[in-house]
């Protein structure tokens, strides 16, 4: 199936999307970042064009192309990703949230190269980063826009994490997958959450999992 036979459910509509990991420094040539592809964001923002949006990735690093027709800025950190996304909500109709988020950034980061030396191991200080996607369902929250979608990937007790992640960041669908088999893999199981129930989607390759995904928030906005 090629982009001109998918139907154009999000024509006319500003899609925002995050993918990839983010990468916190410790020092000038080291950092800790998260296991993420970017490959199912990046499914998402193709689909997305697919259906006739006009779409923004904000990515973390990433070894993928950008889809034809997407724009797209990078980024390294999470805060960078957070003013990346801040300065495009407002003009846009859905959030969706794919990137695999540092949880923590080093506080102590090194602006010099660290060395090994006798004196023993550095002592990293961690602190934690902003939550992007609970952050922009709150700002939105009184405007009901934009739509916020999350990405959960867990690797046990994935529906009762999933239930309670979409109600601590308060958005309307939360979509969670195996992180044991989704990570890095072509193909992905999505369990969307929304104030229904949840809805199961086939295995899937990562394109037409995106596409199936987007049809269902298209139908929900
Ligand atoms: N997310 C985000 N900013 C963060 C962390 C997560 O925007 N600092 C987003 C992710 O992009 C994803 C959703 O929140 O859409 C869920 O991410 P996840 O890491 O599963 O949630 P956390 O609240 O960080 O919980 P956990 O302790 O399971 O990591
Ligand atoms: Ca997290």
């Amino acid at each position: 199936i090629t982009a001109h036979f998918q139907p154009k459910v999000l024509a006319g509509k500003r899609v925002l999307i995050t993918a990839g990991p983010t990468f916190e420094p410790i020092d000038p040539v080291r950092g800790i970042t998260n296991v993420s592809s970017g490959k199912m964001g990046y499914a998402v923002a193709r689909a997305a064009w697919e259906a006739g949006a006009s779409v923004y990735l904000v990515s973390g690093p990433t070894a993928l192309p950008t889809p034809h027709g997407v724009s797209r800025v990078n980024v390294q950190t999470a805060r960078e990703m957070l003013a990346a996304v801040q300065a495009q909500t407002e003009g846009s109709d859905v959030f969706i949230s794919v990137a695999a988020v540092s949880d923590w950034r080093v506080e102590n980061a090194s602006d010099r190269k660290l060395k090994k030396s006798a004196g023993g191991v550095p002592a990293l200080q961690f602190t934690e980063n902003p939550d992007i996607l609970a952050t922009v369902a709150a700002a939105g929250k009184a405007a009901g826009r934009p739509y916020c979608v999350g990405f959960a990937a867990e690797t046990d007790h994935i529906e009762q994490y999933a239930r309670e992640k979409r109600a601590r960041k308060g958005v309307p669908l939360l979509v969670a997958n195996n992180a044991r088999s989704a990570m890095g893999a072509d193909a992905n199981t999505l369990w969307l959450f929304d104030d229904a129930g949840v809805t199961t989607l086939p295995e899937l390759p990562k394109l037409s999992a995106a596409r199936r995904l987007i049809s269902e928030i298209a139908r929900r906005l």
